[in-house]
């Protein structure tokens, strides 16, 4: 019997800190060995001239997910994660969705039911807490953070999500006492709202004036603010899809000056443009995400931003929805900005685009695409070092990529189910032709092997990222004044 049930040969090897040409040998799930001239695997895979890279990380991504409008987005567990695999990732971080007056144990227990019945990939779920009453924060949210479930999202913004400051202060000393990461949608809620008001009142309603409706001051203030209460009460946090040039400035002080923030931006925000929206009609409306599309200057900081750390990852915020009556189009043929669903498809090609743009256009290194796209989201939700990386003993999840094929991106239906991609016509040179989940192929030449339910929960603590400082507010140090008070 040989040792490995699978070797793969001399390709060049990828992880977050080393680029080496090695043998890989994997035994049943995992990577049993590296090195060179390993002993015949029962399968063998020449991959002389090809990379390979761990698995992707997409660490924010909507399935199957109910909207606060109860518009189911366009895919089911089954289609976003086939779409995944093709593209390269092997790990997903969707959400279990709870809306006012739900219990959150419930919509825990439901989407994993959907994503038992449904994943190719690997999950774990982040939980948005829309309504954060003692009864979920106290009795129902500390069993879901010991059965793995060990991060939070809350949003600032969206009329039936949002929570005001106050709740969301409760969420981040839930989340301190619990041990979880908390992730925040930071837009300032009054701004959108005034700005929408009053661009419908004088008749603006194409997906162009969404962009308006979405000031840039309105990232940077909810962004300070969300910082500012994660000082105050020493608990880290995730800035999600930061979008603006000035969101990433203000982030950069605040790790600057030693606090515990982590940020993250999406694919869109780097290589899409605002004016995509301005396109006739309703068709802006493939483009409208939330926070919307921004600026050359904005993509500039933000790659600056990866560049020196103030940001530590990339997800591609997949949150499908068809341009017919079931996704964008729910409320009429010509609906105003307002009444569109927000979201773009990206699950896919975020790995294939962002090895263009970072490995094959010269701009970052192997190590960094990968360290941004993989071993940082698996660090910072804690599935390192199972996931995001080569190593022996973690998980054998791996992408061999062709670094030359060239690919142009043509419009219509990929692997997911929205119907069409924001990227059409983009030519990426550099293609992931193999991917490999748990030691098994499950994309080989484009066809997709695995079934639906294959993928696998992974349940986790908040680990090391979500661990407070030390540093309390002074009115909360429990050795001061009022401090063993606030803080019982
Ligand atoms: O437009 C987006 N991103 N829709 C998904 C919801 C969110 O805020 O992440
Ligand atoms: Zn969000
Ligand atoms: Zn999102």
């Amino acid at each position: 019997m040989p040792p490995f049930d699978i070797v793969i040969r001399g390709a060049r090897i990828v992880t977050a800190s080393d680029l080496f040409v090695a043998d890989l040998g994997l035994r049943g799930e995992t990577i049993a060995a590296i090195g060179r001239d390993l002993p015949a695997g029962d399968r063998e895979i020449e991959a002389t001239g090809y990379i390979v890279t761990p698995g992707g990380v997409d660490a924010h991504c909507h399935i199957e997910q109910l909207t606060a409008t109860g518009l189911m987005n366009a895919d089911s567990f089954e289609t976003a994660t086939r779409a995944a695999a093709q593209g390269g990732t092997t790990t997903v971080v969707p959400f279990a969705a709870q809306h006012p007056g739900t219990s959150l144990e419930k919509v825990v227990a439901d989407y994993h039911e959907a994503a038992a019945r449904g994943a190719i990939v690997d999950y774990a779920f982040h939980m948005i807490v829309t309504d954060p009453r003692p009864e979920i924060l106290n009795r129902e949210l500390p069993p879901l953070v010991r059965a793995g479930h060990a991060s939070l999202k809350a949003f600032m913004t969206y009329d039936r999500l949002r929570v005001e400051d106050e709740k969301l202060l409760d969420i981040i000393w839930a989340a301190r006492r619990h041990g979880c990461m908390v992730c925040i949608h930071a837009e300032n809620h009054g701004m959108i709202s005034w700005t929408s008001r009053r661009l419908l009142e004088r008749g603006y309603k194409a997906p162009r004036y969404h962009v308006v409706s979405h000031p840039r001051l309105g990232e940077a203030e909810a962004v300070y603010r969300a910082i500012t209460f994660a000082t105050f009460l020493d608990q880290p946090i995730m800035l999600f899809h930061l979008s603006t040039r000035e969101a990433v400035e203000i982030v950069h002080r605040a790790r600057g000056e030693g606090r515990k923030i982590f940020a993250e931006t999406c694919t869109q925000y780097l290589l899409l443009d605002a004016a995509d929206l301005d396109r006739p009609g309703i068709e802006g409306a493939m483009w409208m995400c939330s926070p919307p599309l921004r600026d050359a200057e904005d993509r500039e900081a933000l790659w600056r931003g990866l560049e020196n750390g103030t940001l530590q990852l990339v997800s591609s915020d997949h949150a499908p929805y068809r341009m017919d009556e079931t996704g964008k189009l729910a409320r009429g043929p010509d609906p105003s900005f307002k009444e569109i669903a927000n979201g773009l498809p990206g699950i896919e090609l975020r790995l294939p685009l962002l090895f263009d743009a970072m490995v094959s256009s010269g701009r970052m290194d192997l190590r960094r695409f990968v360290e941004l796209t993989a071993t940082a989201p698996a660090r910072i939700y804690n599935l390192h070092p199972k996931k995001g990386t080569i190593a022996v003993g973690a998980d054998a999840d791996l992408v061999l990529w062709d670094p030359s094929l060239e690919v142009t991106i043509a419009q219509g239906p990929r692997h997911d189910n929205a119907g069409y991609t924001p990227y059409a016509g983009r030519r990426v040179r550099g293609w992931p032709v193999m991917v490999l989940r748990r030691g098994e192929v499950i994309v080989e030449k484009g066809e997709l092997r695995a079934m639906p339910g294959s993928g696998r929960f992974l349940p986790r603590t908040g680990g090391e990222a979500a661990k407070p400082t030390g540093r309390l507010a002074p009115e909360l140090d429990p050795g001061r004044n009022f401090g063993a008070v606030l803080t019982d």
